[in-house]
């Protein structure tokens, strides 16, 4: 019998460490560096995103912010992998309108469900969308561009990051507005993507802004439009698509951090706190600004308008893709 009580005492006492263990980890979070996985490959948009706002969230919580890109299926792969990380702020990711939105609608047995196997932890920088192509692209516009693509629709080359990225598919939304069907080319990300297209060896591509920028400032690619309603002070002679004919190519994405799901709340309030600091940090905003980045404002940056967002971009986007008839296998 006392060997039975204390074996029963040994157990209770043990679920008190636990329950106090959670609550004492998030006090002394961090403790140790953290990852933060980017769903596509360096130099992208999504990695330039997540190494100019982790370096200031690294000088915040007094850890390093280590990037790590995982590759695959459009981003679903390193979101997967996130999603089934231990929820302790060791491990969290830089999603975007492809990984946590437009992916539901593409796959339909995604392994995860973005509005209820994350916690949000806030959006880092909208990024609006370009129409761009390879710099001798027979086009000279938005307009001639139309033209092109429909009468030469069998050659055409489209390059994107993979089934579920931002950039598959807002093309995907440009060619069924045109009514094309171009081949499909995939990279592991739109950094390698647009190397090709300054390469001249794939055609046109639907991109972020804050990789387009520097190409478009020295001429080695063509944009056409930018899918948002105000052209992008970063690139400020681009059209907007309503103003190049095109007004139904409504697109722009973002960037945002997600922890697993259970991550505790005192973890994610840190982590919310040091972004939100790096998007009030003068430094980080010029970046960022100065790439085509829009930073969301204070409201904009809650866990809470992060989850409103993922629900309203996957609403938004799921009836796009299902018209298109596009799946991934
Ligand atoms: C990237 O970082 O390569 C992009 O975000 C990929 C994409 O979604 O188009």
């Amino acid at each position: 019998m006392l060997f039975l009580k204390s074996i029963v005492g040994a157990f209770l006492g043990l679920i008190a460490l636990g329950l106090a263990a959670g609550p004492i980890a998030a006090q002394e979070y961090p403790s140790r560096n953290i990852t933060l996985i980017v769903p596509f490959a360096a130099g992208g948009p999504t990695d330039v995103v997540a190494r100019i706002v982790g370096e200031h969230m690294s000088r915040t919580l007094g850890r390093s912010v280590l990037i790590e890109n995982t590759l695959g299926a459009g981003g679903t792969t390193a979101s997967t992998r996130a999603m089934r990380a231990a929820p302790d702020g060791y491990t969290i990711i830089m999603g975007h309108m492809g990984t946590h939105a437009a992916a539901v609608a593409l796959y339909p047995n995604l392994a995860y469900n973005p509005s209820t196997d994350f916690e949000p932890i806030g959006m880092a920088s909208g990024t609006p969308v370009l129409i761009l192509a390879k710099r001798d692209f027979p086009a000279k516009d938005m307009k001639e561009f139309v033209t092109y693509a429909k009468a030469n629709e069998a050659k055409l080359n489209m390059a994107h990051a993979g089934i579920g990225s931002v950039s598959f598919t807002t093309c995907l939304l440009l060619n069924s507005l045109i009514g094309i069907k171009p081949t499909s080319i995939p990279f592991s990300g739109t950094g390698p993507a647009m190397n090709a297209l300054v390469g001249g060896q794939v055609d046109f591509m639907c991109d972020q802004v804050v990789s387009v920028v520097p190409q478009v400032q020295a001429g080695t690619i063509k944009a056409y439009a930018v899918g948002t309603p105000e052209r992008n002070p970063a690139l400020p002679d681009v059209p907007t698509a309503k103003e190049a004919g095109l007004p139904e190519f409504k697109a722009s994405a973002w960037n945002a951090l997600f922890a697993p799901k259970g991550t505790p709340k005192p973890i994610i309030d840190k982590l919310n706190a040091a972004l939100v600091a790096a998007l009030d940090d003068p430094g980080v905003r010029k970046r960022l600004i100065d790439l085509g980045g829009e930073i969301p404002n204070r409201e904009g940056r809650t866990p809470q308008a992060l989850a409103d967002l993922v629900k309203s971009e996957i609403a938004k986007w799921t009836p796009i893709i299902k018209a298109a008839g596009a799946v991934a296998n």
